[in-house]
């Protein structure tokens, strides 16, 4: 291989790789705005400036090709008042806006201002004005005076999606992004030019205003929209949920994810969310009751079913659950069984037609899937999506465990709420069998929630005197010993009695 000096250190580069590539790689920080990994350089913004030793002027890393015996210099004098003349000349026409920016707080012009630019402008010319509040969409807003014209968002229009909805217009001060497709994003992923945009010039609507950053919390962790399990990071602030953005993995989702995965939490934040476990009276009337208390309730009442001995649970349910409900069905003389639902909606990039993110968990372990109502004594649904009220109210359940309240069928004895996706930790397999950790977001939802696999195991204990409930390592472990999983990587972390997060 051969090798490029930078800052120094002895790099080995492949034959076609830029500078600031190999730098990334290493781990040595090169300040950019239009570069991206998965996209054409364009070298627009020359924020990336570097020296090279023995070059009369400094280069932008992002399209320098990487030669033998090159020495680089990115922290070097030259490179340096070469980044800091660059920001002098992007700040001229920005807005001093940062008060009340979305984006302050993860703006890169903001960084990079503070830490390579100047402290004071020196143009006594006005700024130029441009259109602001313009819709991109149904989803988006642009902000023509904040954009720095790095292109980003046109590139991924037309190399990433294809669609081509975005175009640079105009010259010099008053270039700007403009929409040429009437108004309209053909493309479900449309709102990943937020992610990318580097300053504040493209905002979500759905986020925009709602919270600075920095009163927010941030989890690691999947949307389950899908089957295909896209790495997202949740933010959350004071138990609401805020927002979701993608989570780079090469082998899932790359950098991005769709709107409709992103935009997919109502039920999350629902006002009807049960929060605690309730119990009928001998009216019918529902009261609140303990953990412990709605166990023995549980108990009693699936001891009297009549109906069924069978557990129906939504197709996002963890391996975790699925296996505590195995063993909570086999304690009845049942056995479990999934629904989820599936669309008409895939296409060749993320979304799959397959909507219950645990599916193929749940075929692995061998549990048959539901389609038409059929009895079961318990019951566990966060979206309707994957248990519609057919499948639902024709069980005749017992005991269940939902997310939203709205969502307790009449039969039901017994109800324990259930955390959304948001908050609770466990194993989903994503429709490439790819084991990946569902984790709960620190202050998301209700508080409190015990997870339901403990509570199945709670229940199997007091149905099957020989049972004593396993914690999550062990559930894990029992999954393992599958022989569907017997080949199959389990994330590292989740090691025996392991849980991640709050509430999980
Ligand atoms: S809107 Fe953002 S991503 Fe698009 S060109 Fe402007 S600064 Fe770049
Ligand atoms: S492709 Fe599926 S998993 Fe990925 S963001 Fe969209 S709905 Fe979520
Ligand atoms: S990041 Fe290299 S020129 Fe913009």
């Amino acid at each position: 291989m051969p090798t490029i000096k930078i800052n120094g250190r002895d790099l080995e580069y492949e034959p076609g790789e830029t500078v600031i590539q190999v730098a990334h790689r290493n781990g040595i920080d090169v300040a950019h705005y239009c570069y991206h990994p998965s996209m054409s350089p364009e070298g627009n913004c020359r924020i990336c400036m570097v020296e090279v030793e023995g070059w009369p002027k400094p280069v932008v890393s992002c399209k320098q090709l990487c030669g033998e015996n090159m020495a680089v210099q990115t922290e070097s004098e030259l490179a340096q008042s070469a980044r800091a003349g660059t920001m002098e000349m992007l700040l001229v026409n920005h807005p001093l806006d940062c008060p009340i920016c979305d984006q302050a707080g993860e703006c890169h012009l903001q960084e990079y201002s503070y830490e390579l630019g100047h402290g004071e402008s020196r143009s006594t010319t006005p700024k130029t004005h441009l259109p602001k509040n313009v819709p991109f969409g149904e989803e988006i807003v642009y902000d023509a005076e904040r954009c720095i014209k790095c292109t980003l968002c046109v590139r991924f229009c037309n190399e990433i999606t294809k669609t081509g909805e975005l175009a640079m217009a105009n010259r010099s001060d008053n270039e700007q992004v403009v929409m040429t497709s009437k108004g309209e994003f053909t493309t479900n992923y449309s709102m990943n030019i937020v992610d990318l945009c580097p300053v504040g010039a493209l905002t979500s609507r759905d986020f925009r205003f709602k919270s600075r950053l920095w009163f927010m919390d941030f989890t690691p962790s999947l949307c389950t929209g899908c089957a295909r399990g896209c790495n997202v990071t949740i933010g959350g602030r004071g138990g609401r949920f805020m927002r979701m953005e993608p989570r780079e993995n090469q082998d899932v989702n790359q950098w991005w994810m769709c709107d409709p995965g992103r935009l997919g939490y109502g039920h999350v934040n629902s006002e009807t969310r049960l929060a605690t476990p309730a119990v009928r009276d001998a009216n019918g009337q529902w009261q609140p009751a303990t953990f412990e208390q709605a166990i023995v309730a549980a108990s009693a009442a699936l001891k009297d079913a009549r109906e069924s001995h069978d557990v129906l649970l939504d197709g996002g349910a963890t391996l975790e659950e699925l296996e505590a409900a195995r063993a909570l069905a086999s304690a009845m003389g049942g056995q479990a069984r999934f629904a989820a639902a599936t669309g008409d909606d895939a296409d060749e990039f993320l979304i799959v037609n397959e909507k219950g993110a645990n599916a193929k968990g749940a075929e692995m372990l061998g549990l048959e899937r539901q389609a038409d109502a059929a009895p079961a004594a318990v019951l566990v649904v966060e979206r309707d999506g994957n248990v519609p009220a057919a499948l639902r109210d024709g069980a005749g359940a017992v005991v269940a465990f939902v997310t939203d309240a709205t969502n307790v069928p009449d039969s039901v004895r017994v109800a324990f709420p259930y955390g959304s996706w948001a908050e609770r930790s466990g194993l989903l397999v994503n429709v490439d069998g790819r084991v990946q950790e569902l984790r709960a977001a620190r202050q998301v939802g209700p508080g409190n929630l015990s997870p339901a696999f403990a509570l199945m195991e709670e229940l199997t204990g007091e149905l099957d005197g020989n049972h004593v409930p396993r914690d999550r390592g062990e559930l894990v472990a029992a999954v393992k010993n599958e022989k569907a999983f017997a080949e199959v990587a389990f994330p590292a972390g989740v090691a025996a009695g392991q849980t991640v997060g709050a509430g999980s």
